[in-house]
């Protein structure tokens, strides 16, 4: 069953001289629900346009996305907030810090609902939280009452994984989060990303510059370039997948967009 259907999805925008340049060209890509893909892809390539298209952050000039069937490509982002998660690279987007964790929390489970802390932080909401981050075993649960600004980056990123799925929307978008880390937090928030992930039937979309991440995990392998979708593999070609080879094609793209840029180059010197 697809879960995310993009069909012809395109998004330009004006670089500093007024030229128009595309950020996602004519994307049309199906997703199974469940599945986990990853999307890597050179600096600019469009990718995170790419998941504000899909999360409704920004329009499309063209195209239409539907999730589960439903067409929500005039959907506003808000009324999309419930069914879209959404965790990005800073670690300091995603939660309050001035807030404890459990009111970060809370205000995560109780999304959507008419807000008072002081009553939605009630006896059983409480005990939901502790045993929510109980469960993941990095000792979260005794630091409840403490501000967010007091965490390290990597918990910090570990609380936001935790409200972008609380409750279990049906597709989560990964921006990068835990290229802000270091390699330990990175570990440790890789890690939680797939005990997450193997709890529910969510779709996962994970956008990462790490290519030892992009062949580890997910069962599907996208890569982006010039706002388009360069590579697409999956099934034993996906599992075969080495990071070296991944980089040997981002080389080869590199070098054709050198040839294009000296041939551009030369040819605005004889004929401009
Ligand atoms: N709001 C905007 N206004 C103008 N140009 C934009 C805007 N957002 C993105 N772009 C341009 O669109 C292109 C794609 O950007 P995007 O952020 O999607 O790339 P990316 O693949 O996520 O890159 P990175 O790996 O650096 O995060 C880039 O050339 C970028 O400068
Ligand atoms: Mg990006």
């Amino acid at each position: 069953m697809t879960a995310l259907e993009l069909q012809d999805v395109c998004k330009s925008y004006h670089n500093a001289n007024g030229v128009p340049m595309q950020a996602v060209c004519s994307i049309s890509l199906s997703i199974q629900r469940g599945a986990f893909v990853i999307i890597v892809g050179s600096n600019g390539s469009g990718k995170t346009t790419l998941l504000n298209l899909i999360a409704g952050s920004e329009q499309p000039d063209g195209g239409r996305i539907l999730l589960d069937g439903k067409d929500i490509t005039d959907l506003a982002e808000h009324r999309r907030a419930a069914d879209i998660g959404r965790v990005f690279q800073d670690p300091f987007r995603g939660t309050v810090a001035g807030m404890s964790v459990e009111e970060n929390l809370a205000l995560a489970a109780r999304r959507g609902q008419r807000f008072d802390l002081g009553f939605a932080l009630d006896g059983k909401l409480r005990e939901e939280i502790h045993e929510r981050l109980a469960s993941l075993h990095i000792g979260l649960e005794q630091r409840l009452r403490q501000p967010m600004a007091t965490l390290s980056g990597g918990q910090r990123q570990v609380v936001t994984m935790l409200m972008a799925t609380w409750h279990r929307p049906r597709l989560l978008l990964l921006d990068e989060h835990t290229a802000a880390l270091d390699p330990q937090n990175a570990e440790l928030v890789l890690s939680l990303t797939g005990r997450i992930l193997s709890q529910g039937e969510m779709t996962v979309i994970m956008v990462t510059h790490s290519m030892k991440q992009a062949v580890h995990f997910g069962e599907r392998l996208l890569m982006m370039h010039r706002g388009r979708i360069t590579l697409d593999i999956s099934g034993t070609e996906k599992l075969r997948a080495q990071p070296v080879e991944l980089e040997k094609h981002f080389e080869e793209l590199r070098r054709e967009e050198l040839l294009d840029e000296s041939v551009a180059q030369l040819l605005r010197e004889q004929y401009i």
